[in-house]
Formats: structure tokens, C-alpha cells, sequence
């Protein structure tokens, strides 16, 4: 039987000004699944408070701790299901075992943590208190990136043989956080934010890869630099890679690249055809056939019956209507959901509600910037392989 009521979650930051925590309750929103019900908004009672003034919670359920929200919430009978954590990186490892041990599941903001070791105790527990942590690495959530996953999983390809992704910003071409930006100021902190454009973007590349190809990295050679002087963290990185199977790659980020927005591009060519996705053109999908047949390139477009079956159930609007990054959002807290409610109600869930970023890629992707830094540091091609516990 389906279950009879929302599923409740609370947040963990997302305070007044807080850039992604409004992203995530917008997309928690979007499908009327969820309630936002608690929270602990900000490391200042008095904005955590205003907070959940502003969004209508109870007030017995805004909290000037996460601790204090994870004790109480356990202890109640309406307590919340879920948790949504949009803190700076270095606090995600506390919060979520903080509500990990109470039995409750987490959706958590990348870099999963700031440290390898502390990304596999997460993985530890989320296994030993068998809970969901869904990672929102929501450049997965793009329907026409699972339309590329489709077509490699389909072998359109062929044999891959080269990767390439970027993401370029430049919004930190400058010393902001000497100008009392906030949000510059804990991204370029080694303290709150672990490590710098790798991180914070050079995360969601390395996994964009892995979501659509399944490709493990096996070693890389990285150029890792801090270009703005003064800066404490890198911020601009240009790695190369081989993919088992000796497939290659090339993977760059950089937030010092003037003008670029959001400009995160993956390309992936095979024997038989290539593919090219653009974040800042969602909704379309190139498939590169071969030069030397006689097929035409093909655009795939966003809504079309003629998507992958595992793409159908992401989908809200039409062809031609234009969905975007709060729905890429929302598709990961889609599958959440769907598990959770049919967990609850002693159900299946629907078989496509795996598809979202776990605790194990979270833990690949802190790898991933250790040994970027570290073969920079080393000026050498290093081993990157890696499986994480639990995988
Ligand atoms: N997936 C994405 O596309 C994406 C985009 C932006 C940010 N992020 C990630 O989301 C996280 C938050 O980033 P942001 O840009 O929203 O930062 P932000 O600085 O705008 O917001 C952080 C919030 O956390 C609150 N906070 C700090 N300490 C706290 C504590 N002890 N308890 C409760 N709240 C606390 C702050 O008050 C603030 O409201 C980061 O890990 C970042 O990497 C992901």
C-alpha cells in the first residue's frame, strides 16, 4: 500500500543568503512528495530562527544546533525521515554522522567531505545503519546527460577510446574573498572547504564522467595551481587521465576563467560515434556519427517519447518546454522519495529509483582531488585507482 502521507525532511544550513539550500528546497518541493518540517539553518540561532520564521516552520522544530536537531527529531514520533545538508564542505562529514546514527537518511552537497578518511567512515556508516545518502552531484539529473549514459550503456559508441570534460568558471578570476564575498571567502579556505576549484567543480566533472561512461579512473597527471595570488586553495587544475580499458581522458577546471559561467562540457568519442553535452544548453544532445558513413549528426532534444526508456520517468514537461537545474535537482530527490515512501510502506521501488549519486561516489570523488593534488605535487603520473568500502 502506498504510503499515506509526505515524506518529512529538515535541512541543515541554507540560512538567510545561503546560495544552494534554496535550490535543494525548491527541488524537494517541485513533485509534492516532501516537507520541509525542520531545520537548523545556519551556525547563527538568531538566522536559523529567521530562517524557518521566513519558510513557516514550527518553531519548536528550528534549532540552534544540528546536534540538538538530531537528537530531538530522532525522539519524535512525526520526526523527520531525511536530511538535506548544505553547509560548507567541512561540516558534512559531522552533521550527516550526527544524523546518520539516529537512522536518518541523507541527502548531502558535494565535495562529500574534505578528507578520504573521513569520506569512508561515511560510507561505513551509512552501511552499518542501512540509511540512503544520496549525493547531489545533480549534473546527473540533466535528462539528456541519462540520454548519453543510455546510449553508452546501448553500445551507440562502440568502443569508448577518449573523454573530455571541463568546467570552467571565472567568477574567481579575482581576490574576492579579500572583498568580504562569504561565499568566496569558505571556498578558498583550506579549513572549511578542503581543496579549491577540484572540490568544489572538479568533483562534478570527474563524476559526470563515471555517470555516463562507467569508466574507473586508473591513473591521472595533474597541473594544479593557485593562480590569484594570495589565494589559499587551487583554482585551476588541468589532469590527464586513463580510464580502465585504456580509454583516455582530459579533464579541466578553473574558476580564474574570465567570463565562463558555468560552462560544464563533457565529450565522449567512441569507435563508432562520439557525444557532446553543454550545461549551459541542457536540452539538447549531439550524437557525432562517423565522418566516414553516411549519417547525419543527430540532436537529441529534451521531452521526446523517443528518449531512452531509463530517461521517461525524469522527465515533467513536453518537448519544446525548457526544464533546467532546479528539476536536475529535483531528480535526484525524485528517486529519494520513491525509495523512502516504498521502504516505509513495505513496498519495491519503482527499479529506476537507484539512479542517483551514492556515498561510494562521493568517496571516489574526495579520491579523486587527493590524487590530483598529490600527482601535482609530485609532478608524476600517479595510481588512481580506488574502490571505496562498501562498493
Ligand atoms: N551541487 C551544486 O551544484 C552546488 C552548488 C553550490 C554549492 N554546493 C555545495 O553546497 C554546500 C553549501 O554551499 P553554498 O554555496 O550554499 O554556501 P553558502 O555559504 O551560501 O551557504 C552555507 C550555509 O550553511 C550555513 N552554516 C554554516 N555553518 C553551519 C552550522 N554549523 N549549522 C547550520 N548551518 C550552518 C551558513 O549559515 C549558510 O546558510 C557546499 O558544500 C557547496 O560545495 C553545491
Amino acid at each position: 500500500m502506498a504510503l499515506d502521507r509526505k515524506i518529512r525532511y529538515g535541512m541543515v544550513g541554507g540560512g538567510p543568503g545561503a546560495f544552494i539550500g534554496d535550490i535543494h528546497r525548491s527541488a524537494a518541493a517541485l513533485d509534492g512528495e516532501m516537507a520541509l518540517v525542520a531545520g537548523a539553518f545556519s551556525s547563527d540561532p538568531e538566522k536559523s530562527r529567521r530562517q524557518g520564521r521566513a519558510l513557516h516552520l514550527n518553531p519548536d522544530r528550528v534549532y540552534d544546533t544540528y546536534e540538538q536537531m538530531a537528537a530531538r527529531e530522532a525522539d519524535r514520533p512525526d520526526g523527520i525521515d531525511v536530511v538535506s545538508i548544505v553547509t560548507p564542505n567541512v561540516l558534512h562529514h559531522d552533521v550527516a554522522c550526527a544524523f546518520i546514527e539516529k537512522g536518518i537518511h541523507v541527502v548531502c552537497d558535494k565535495p562529500m567531505t574534505t578528507t578520504r578518511a573521513d569520506a569512508e567512515v561515511l560510507c561505513r556508516r551509512v552501511e552499518e545503519h542501512d540509511v540512503i545518502f544520496a549525493l547531489t552531484h545533480n549534473y546527473a539529473g540533466y535528462p539528456l546527460v541519462k540520454q548519453a549514459r543510455a546510449l553508452v550503456d546501448q553500445g551507440r559508441l562502440g568502443a569508448l577510446r577518449k573523454v573530455v570534460v571541463e568546467y570552467p568558471q571565472g567568477w574567481l578570476n579575482r581576490r574576492l574573498e579579500a572583498e568580504g564575498d562569504k561565499q568566496a571567502a569558505w571556498r578558498t579556505d583550506p579549513e572549511t572547504a578542503g581543496a579549491g576549484a577540484l572540490a568544489d567543480i572538479g568533483t562534478h566533472a570527474e563524476h559526470l564522467v563515471r555517470y555516463v561512461t562507467g569508466l574507473r579512473l586508473e591513473r591521472l597527471c595533474a597541473d594544479v595551481g593557485t593562480v590569484v595570488e594570495g589565494r589559499a586553495v587551487d583554482d585551476d587544475a588541468s589532469i590527464l587521465a586513463r580510464f580502465e580499458g585504456g580509454v583516455r581522458g582530459l579533464l579541466h577546471c578553473s574558476q580564474v576563467s574570465t567570463g565562463e559561467e558555468n560552462n560544464l562540457r563533457l565529450r565522449v568519442y567512441g569507435t563508432e560515434a562520439g557525444l557532446d553535452w553543454r550545461q549551459e544548453d541542457p536540452h539538447r544532445l549531439r550524437l557525432l556519427t562517423d565522418l566516414h558513413g553516411d549519417r547525419p549528426q543527430q540532436v537529441y532534444t529534451h521531452g521526446r517519447a523517443s528518449l531512452a526508456d531509463s530517461v521517461q520517468p525524469f522527465l515533467r514537461t513536453p518537448q519544446g518546454h525548457p526544464e533546467g537545474f532546479i528539476e536536475a535537482f529535483a531528480n535526484i530527490y525524485r528517486p529519494v522519495a520513491r525509495t523512502l515512501a516504498a521502504r516505509k510502506a513495505g513496498d519495491d521501488p519503482p527499479d529506476w529509483a537507484d539512479d542517483y549519486p551514492t556515498v561510494q561516489d562521493g568517496a571516489r570523488g574526495v579520491h579523486f582531488v587527493e590524487t590530483a593534488l598529490e600527482s601535482s605535487r609530485r609532478q608524476a603520473w600517479v595510481d588512481a585507482s580506488y574502490t571505496p568500502p562498501g562498493a
